[in-house]
């Protein structure tokens, strides 16, 4: 049984190393999958693939070429995925449905403390010797209001916790959250969040409704100097209102773990490069904004969650049983 893994990252590489079984043959490629690297999976009967690697018609067709039956997904979006073509050429396709909503509410938690007491200035102001407290003025979480969009499992595990800083929670989801009135979470109409809240933190999925969800018109319904933060999907947030946003200072504090045109940046190092993307460079410039490059979800749990359900998904195809987190068009 011949299993490629593309996008592997050294931690990637440990990781399904250690949860992997040794009688597979398991090969691990850095590169993302796409029509160049497509041929490393000759000869495989399953390959699998990350958040960024290309699984359109045409690479599928090649990959049902070689052989590959089955793509099993590492991650839980499958919007990159021809899953008409795939169903077509009989490969069947898995996902790991979550990897750890801790990890993703407690990063989210990290760039709101962050922002607010600016850490990040901190850390190299007193390396640096400057122990002067001038432009490190934050604010108490406690009595705020912070509202979640999106009452899912990450941005409920975020309500919950935010509530222990007391703060006031307000969340707001297109279906009822049977679950929220027991954690003290008070749904109420998106216009109401945007009108009410001190904080504002994304949670929700990337779909045609939510996309640019915060725009120059939602940035205007919200309280002056707000504090937006955004660890669901970058398209959640129109990039250059953001920037707008911040110059009048609409928005007091901005804290981004994913942005819209990450494929280009994030999982890389771009150091030594000219980063051509001015928009995200005019966002970096800014005093009051934080940003890391899609690194909520990565913690030891995580990456171990992801790397076993990978192997489960395999081994039940291996094993012909029903295929538990399969994803169909
Ligand atoms: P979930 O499926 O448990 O919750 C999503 C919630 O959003 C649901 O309650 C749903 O009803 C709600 N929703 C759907 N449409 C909405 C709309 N138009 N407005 C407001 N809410 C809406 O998902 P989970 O696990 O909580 O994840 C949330 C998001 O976090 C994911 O969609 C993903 O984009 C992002 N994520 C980010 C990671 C990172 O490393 N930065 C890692 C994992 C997930």
């Amino acid at each position: 049984m011949k299993v490629v893994s593309f996008s592997c990252k050294i931690y990637d590489r440990q990781q399904l190393c250690r949860s992997f079984p040794p009688s597979w043959d398991s090969q691990t490629v850095e590169p993302i999958l796409d029509k160049h690297t497509v041929v490393y999976a000759k000869d495989a009967d399953v390959v699998s693939a990350f958040v960024n690697d290309q699984l359109n018609a045409e690479i599928l067709q090649i990959l049902a070429g070689y052989g590959v039956k089955m793509v099993a997904l590492r991650c839980a979006g499958f919007n990159h995925v021809d899953l008409a073509a795939a169903h077509r050429l009989g490969i069947k396709i898995t996902r790991v449905p979550a990897y750890s909503p801790y990890a993703v509410a407690e990063h989210t938690i990290g760039l709101m403390l962050a922002l607010n007491r600016k850490l990040y200035k901190a850390y190299n102001r007193v390396r640096e010797g400057n122990f002067a407290l001038n432009g490190m003025l934050g604010f108490d979480f406690y009595g705020k209001t912070v509202g979640v969009i999106g009452a899912g499992k990450i941005g409920r595990l975020v309500g919950e916790r935010m509530k222990a800083f007391g703060c006031q929670v307000l969340v707001y989801d297109p279906y009822e959250c049977s679950a929220c009135e027991a954690l003290g979470l008070e749904q109420v109409p998106l216009a109401t969040l945007y009108q009410r809240c001190d904080v504002i933190t994304l949670h929700c999925p990337l779909t045609a409704e939510t996309n640019h969800l915060i725009n120059a018109d939602s940035i205007a319904k919200m309280k002056k100097g707000v504090m937006l933060i955004n660890t669901g999907r970058g398209a959640l947030m129109e990039p250059e209102s953001l920037v707008a946003g911040l110059k009048s200072a609409q928005i007091g504090y901005l804290g981004m773990d994913v942005y819209e045109k990450e494929g280009a940046l994030f999982f890389e190092d771009h150091s030594c490069e000219i980063i051509q993307d001015d928009v995200f460079e005019r966002l970096l410039s800014f005093p009051n904004v934080l940003v890391t490059g899609h690194q909520a979800y990565f913690t030891q749990e995580a990456i171990t969650h992801i790397a076993e359900t990978t192997r489960d998904n395999i081994q039940m195809f291996m094993d012909g049983e029903l295929l538990l987190n399969e994803v169909t068009a």
